[in-house]
């Protein structure tokens, strides 16, 4: 693994303020990656499923009765969300409403700090913790429009506080709230999985070491405004390489666009909901009867857009492998066992590549 970047960092949102009306080649991408090219309008009324929790969050933890019909449904709805698209919106999750408006407005407002402040946060390819500008370090890639922060929640031997942005004053605290309680719902969804899968319903949790081995990472993205937003992507198609992701988007902007067989559609987010998705070490342990799903997102030049990606991951030195219930002679184990370490060494070297690491070939929908 590196221990500096190939070439120096170039902050997206700099490049925003100062390159009037044409982005650097850098950003441009290959015609067949082009959002224009690719997104596929007619499918305008289109959207991921969108689940209500209510009958789950409140249950679940005292044990949840079996046949209560409603938690039966809820159930169905999301294991048909898993199998169909890979992602589906939660509502009723047990987050407060305000905390994720708090959580959204504290990384809005790190972001507009001077450049002299964030670059103290300046990450590098060896934990990739802090202030970035870019995934991977080829040199000479093509870049993303976009910059992020990224932090450690869990385990609590990787969480320093010291790496987390000093300013605004509350963003620590806000923070160490939101990521206790998103972390929680991580846990239901994680026991939802289980139970829809024929397991036990702790069963994917102790396949990632249980409830303290868990990982567990932020990614906060920010993306600017782009003067030419049909030629470059804020985040390139790739899937998320952990376990699950619960996603905060942004309430006002859409940008997110989750691959749908040959079409990419755009995300528009329900008030207060979290996009759920799984991620690859599932896809994994599962056998592929549940995928990770490629996704990616565009920008646009009227207004700049925050995300937080929430990261629920495996402990990374524990060897992830199809789940023996889950296979059987018929269903021979699809993948070879290997750690979530080794695993994420891809995409921090190589960047975002759709689903390559899967050996699925990814070529772009039209
Ligand atoms: C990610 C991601 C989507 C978004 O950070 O992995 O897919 O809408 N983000 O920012
Ligand atoms: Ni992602």
């Amino acid at each position: 693994m590196m221990y500096d970047w190939p070439e120096p960092i170039v902050r997206v949102q700099s490049l925003s303020e100062s390159c009037e009306n044409k982005i650097p080649n850098r950003y441009v991408k290959p015609p067949t990656e082009r959002p224009s090219e690719t997104t596929t309008s007619h499918l305008h009324d289109v959207n991921i499923p969108l689940i209500d929790l209510k009958s789950i969050s409140s249950d679940i933890d005292g044990g949840g009765s079996d046949c209560d019909e409603e938690w039966r449904s809820t159930l169905e709805k999301v294991s048909e969300a898993c199998r169909e698209w890979g992602f589906f919106q939660v509502v009723n999750h047990g987050v407060r409403p305000e905390l994720m408006d708090r959580a959204r407005e504290v990384w809005r407002e790190f972001f507009h700090q001077p450049m002299e402040v964030k670059q103290g946060y300046a990450n590098s390819p060896k934990t990739y913790e802090g202030y970035g500008s870019r995934l991977g370090v080829e040199k000479g890639a093509v870049l993303d429009w976009s910059d992020y922060y990224f932090l450690h929640y869990l385990p609590s031997s990787l969480k320093d506080h010291n790496k987390w942005p000093a300013l605004p004053t509350s963003l620590r605290d806000v923070i160490e709230e939101y990521a206790a309680q998103v972390a929680k719902l991580g846990g239901i969804i994680m026991k939802i999985l289980s139970i829809n899968l024929g397991l036990e319903e702790n069963s994917l949790q102790n396949a990632f070491g249980g409830d303290n081995n868990i990982g567990t990472c932020l990614r906060v993205n920010f993306y600017p405004k782009c003067p030419q937003p049909d030629l470059a992507l804020g985040l390139s198609s790739h899937s998320d390489p952990g376990g699950l992701t619960m996603l905060l988007p942004d309430q006002d902007v859409s940008g997110l666009q989750v691959r749908k067989n040959d079409a990419w559609i755009t995300v528009k987010p329900a008030p207060h909901a979290f996009i759920v998705n799984i991620g690859d070490q599932i896809q994994v342990l599962s056998n592929a009867i549940y995928k990770s799903v490629e996704h990616r997102v565009i920008v646009n030049s009227a207004k700049e857009r925050v995300s937080l990606a929430y990261f629920y991951n495996p402990k990374s030195d524990l060897l992830i492998q199809p789940l023996k219930e889950l296979v059987s002679p018929e269903k021979p184990p699809l993948y070879a066992a290997m750690t979530f370490d080794e695993y994420r060494a891809y995409i921090r070297t190589k960047g975002p590549r759709g689903k390559a690491q899967l050996g699925e070939s990814q070529k772009s929908p039209r």
